[in-house]
């Protein structure tokens, strides 16, 4: 298995990249299944979920060409031959639920495993299965299987999601895209990932309003069409990446960043010590004096993103003083805090609150990653440790993060990956 060494100390300089959001293009792909013309998607980041949803896309009898290495993804749905997605592959991933929409609005049925994914909580699909029941779908769980039917077609409804669970809305607003008449969701997610899928899905020539804010309303059409449409800008990568020159100090300039898709977490990195101005090819960021310390409550959008919190959590290790980290997306989504904590940082968790009182420095030392998030944060933590960290269990991080060796390399940090 491969590992990732940082030897940490060097403050980071340069500029990075930042890729196609993976959230936004694992719904974006799905949303290919509602057409029988191409969708065409440009900006795609190359990873591990990314190729994971091409194996569930082609099973389903989709064929998908990977253009200009990977970041041109054409999906073309014909027809689908298979309408079971099979266990195999949505245990890898639980954005695998998001076939379940569209090929139940295109045909009528489906018939889904419940997924897996990153061990951050219980994360059931409660909402996704409710919603769609609310638009006339039939459904039934057998053995690990959601069963869906629909066969004279999806109906419009009004629907109030219990939580503003973004793969929820996603997987109800592509149903409503083709169910019969108007669907109005009420309480919706409004993260940019959902506001790059409705604008898709209008390409595609759906009838959608409302997007970004808690209503949107739906007016169902017959068909949809091919289209082609730019992925928006990763702003989790994004985020990482403002940290690091906060975290090691230096400047970093980060490309394709806009604030408008950091607002929060842009806030509090501020209110930590950090300088972000805004340049025509897109943040650069600094750190002014030391890190301070700061209190930090996951939201949902506009709120602080819980995908940020373990990186967050990484910086504030070095604060001069003791920070809050409040989760309340997640249960158990602290399991970064004990290998931080390998690494000589003072941090106490209980229950959705993590204590974290600020330390001078960090030792390196042999960690394990637990989930995508947590990877990148024990990175980022490394970059700035005395000494050697070694992160093992780096597939976590291949999910998630496109060339984090090269990008983090080319701006002075001193990591490799080894390969075994
Ligand atoms: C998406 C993101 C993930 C991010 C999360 C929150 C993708 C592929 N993943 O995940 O990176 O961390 O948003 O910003 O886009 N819930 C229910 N019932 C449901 C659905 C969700 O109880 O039917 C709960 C979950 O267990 C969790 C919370 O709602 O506690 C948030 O989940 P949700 O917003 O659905 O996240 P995902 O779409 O899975």
């Amino acid at each position: 298995m491969d590992r990732i060494i940082v030897n940490g100390g060097t403050p980071l300089n340069g500029q990075i990249p930042i890729s196609g959001a993976k959230n936004a293009c694992l719904t974006l792909m799905p949303a290919a299944l509602l057409s029988e013309e191409p969708l065409t998607l440009t900006n795609a980041p190359r990873l591990s979920d990314i190729r994971t949803m091409t194996e569930l896309l082609e099973s389903l009898g989709c064929e998908v060409a990977a253009l200009q290495d990977g970041r041109v993804l054409v999906i073309g749905t014909e027809k689908i031959s298979n309408h079971t997605a099979d266990y195999d592959i949505v245990r890898k991933m639980r954005a695998s639920i998001l076939v379940l929409g569209p090929m139940l609005a295109r045909d009528g049925h489906a018939v889904v495993s419940l997924p897996g994914g990153c061990a951050i909580g219980a994360r059931p699909v409660d909402i996704h299965l409710s919603g769609l029941e609310a638009l006339g779908a039939d459904l039934d769980l057998r053995d690990g299987y959601v069963h869906a039917k629909a066969p004279k077609g999806l109906i419009g409804a009004t629907y109030e999601l219990p939580f503003a669970s973004v793969g929820a809305t996603e997987n109800l607003l592509m149903a409503a895209t083709l169910a019969k008449g108007t669907t109005v969701l009420k309480n919706v997610a409004r993260e940019p990932e959902i506001v790059d899928l409705a604008e898709c899905l209008r390409a595609m020539g759906a009838q959608i309003e409302g997007e970004g804010t808690p209503t949107m309303t739906v007016e169902g059409v017959d068909r949809l069409h091919g289209a082609t449409h730019q992925v928006v800008t990763d702003r989790i990568e994004l985020g990482t990446y403002m940290i690091a020159p906060v975290i090691t100090g230096g400047e970093v300039e980060l490309l394709g960043g806009r604030r408008d898709l950091v607002g929060a977490f842009s806030d509090k990195l501020e209110a930590a010590g950090a300088v972000i101005t805004e340049t025509p090819n897109g943040l650069v960021v600094s750190r002014k004096n030391g890190i301070k310390p700061v209190d930090v409550t996951t939201e949902v959008h506009p709120g602080f993103p819980t995908d940020l919190q373990a990186q967050m959590m990484a910086l504030l290790c070095f604060a001069d003083g003791t920070s809050v980290l409040e989760e309340k997306i997640f249960e158990n989504r602290f399991m970064h805090a004990p290998e931080l904590m390998r690494m000589g940082a003072d941090i106490e968790v209980h229950g959705g609150h993590a204590t974290v009182n600020g330390v001078k420095s960090l030792k390196g030392a042999p960690v394990m990653a637990t989930d995508l998030r947590a990877s990148i944060s024990l990175i980022l933590a490394g970059l700035a440790a005395e000494g050697e960290t070694v992160v093992s269990r780096v597939y976590h991080l291949d999910r998630g993060y496109e060339h984090v060796v090269r990008k983090l390399s080319a701006c002075g940090a001193k990591i490799e990956r080894i390969s075994e």
